[in-house]
């Protein structure tokens, strides 16, 4: 073995690549038609890298340059990275919907993983439910894995201001049917939004779930607003790759890492965040793959947690102003002070959550706010139940209106969205 450090158990890659029969000439021989040396079947970590890059999926479209700072980090420790491609999916091109395909791109990850020579794996995850996906399946493998996110995009900036991916369509969309903004400004306007590489720079989805990626300790310290394009990014990517290589000799499996107090921690920083609704399906689907019991009532532990961060949709900032303000783990310490931490919770680099947060400075208290003054006081996602949803339902306070918040009214029901999208505007309609 080329590294003197030695694995806390006999290596599973050795089931194929350590074998001096037939199928041991089958497993590495056609392996060498890409040129790896025979001495890289010696026995050491092989990391899959589990790439989501697709040009139909342009949040994940930088992932193979990344997965080229993971390789470099995984040789370094004297690992032996393959790249391995998974359904990928886009939020904005694929129909009917990316959640459709989740658990299936969750099947995909898993049995990926399950058949092939692997000791541990790195995901490299983005846009929506890429994250989800990625490590719903590799949880039921409960490998060591650590989660590498592609970061967001730079802000959108559009005629001095900026804008947000995601937000500003639908506030500018109704400005053109408004007559407020001309159909040549609302093109224009598409160029300047999604101007770089990287996923979606508002707190939606993919910025909930990277941020859901760090808080559970599935990444390391900054995973979750690291521009795309800023080379700090490839750095974690290129430290990932390092550490995984450990991961595997440590065999810190990632049933270590999702513990209930993980998730404790996640759902509490979901409500710091102002993070999407969307993190209480996929955290509880994952919670379900890796063991750990976790209901809808559960999201209540962050009901009296305040939104301290200002960004859109529910505040005015957006990822890149956070991530120079100090990112998530100046909010994970504030929790972490406020007793609404599991401290000890470990995490992938091998340390607890609060080795990791505990000194983190926070260089700008409009983006990332304080108890004392929050964004938004008591913001964490409600649970609600009623005849409308009489299995519960779920609403983010910080991104509703006042209004919203208490309302009495008759419901208008429509058969599809296709009455919706014909009958919405009509001023007859009866509401
Ligand atoms: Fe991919 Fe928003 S469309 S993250």
């Amino acid at each position: 073995m080329a590294d003197s450090k030695k694995n806390a158990k006999p290596l599973r890659s050795q089931a194929w690549f350590g074998l001096k029969d037939r199928d041991g000439f089958l497993h590495r021989s056609w392996m060498k038609n890409q040129g790896i040396p025979h001495d890289e079947f010696d026995g050491r970590p092989v990391i899959g890298i589990c790439n989501t890059w697709s040009e139909l999926t342009p949040c994940n479209s930088h992932f193979r340059e990344l997965a080229e700072y993971v390789k470099k980090g995984v040789y370094e420790a004297g690992g032996l990275p393959l790249e391995f491609p998974v359904m990928s999916l886009g939020e904005t091109n694929l129909r009917p919907t990316a959640m459709l395909f989740r658990n299936l791109a969750s099947m995909d990850v898993e049995e990926s993983i399950r058949g092939n020579p692997m000791d541990g794996v790195i995901l490299l995850v983005g846009c929506d439910k890429t994250t989800p996906a990625l490590l719903m399946g590799a949880a039921s493998c409960n490998l060591p894995a650590l989660a590498v996110s592609g970061g967001p995009m730079l802000n959108g900036r559009f005629r001095g201001k900026n804008i947000g991916s995601g937000t500003g369509v639908w506030q500018m969309s109704e400005e053109v049917r408004a007559g407020t903004m001309t159909q040549e400004e609302f093109t224009e306007a598409e160029s300047c939004m999604n101007r770089s590489r990287g996923h979606c720079m508002t707190m939606g989805t993919a910025s909930t779930m990277a941020s859901m990626v760090e808080s559970l300790g599935m990444g390391l310290p900054h995973n979750a607003a690291i521009p795309a394009v800023d080379a700090r990014r490839q750095v974690l990517a290129h430290l990932a790759g390092r550490r995984i290589v450990d991961m595997v000799r440590e065999d810190l499996t990632m049933d270590k890492i999702l513990t209930r107090q993980a998730f404790e921690n996640a759902i509490r920083t979901n409500a710091a965040i102002g993070g999407s609704t969307n993190a209480v399906v996929h955290l509880i689907a994952l919670a379900k793959r890796i063991g750990v019991e976790l209901s809808l009532e559960d999201w209540e532990l962050g009901s009296n947690v305040p939104c301290l961060v200002n960004l859109q949709p529910s505040g005015e900032y957006l990822m890149e102003d956070f991530y120079y303000a100090g990112g998530l783990p100046a909010v994970l310490k504030q929790l972490g002070e406020q007793g609404l931490l599991h401290r000890d919770a470990l995490t992938v680099n091998g340390k607890t959550i609060w080795d990791n947060v505990s000194s983190a400075p926070n260089y700008d208290e409009k983006v990332i706010t304080t108890f004392a003054e929050p964004f938004k006081p008591k913001a964490g996602i409600a649970v609600l139940k009623g005849n409308l949803a009489p299995n519960g339902a779920v609403i983010k306070p910080s991104a509703a209106t006042a209004s919203l918040l208490k309302h009495r009214g008759r419901a208008v029901v429509f058969e599809n969205v296709e009455e919706l999208h014909a009958k919405v505007d009509d001023d007859s309609l009866d509401i």
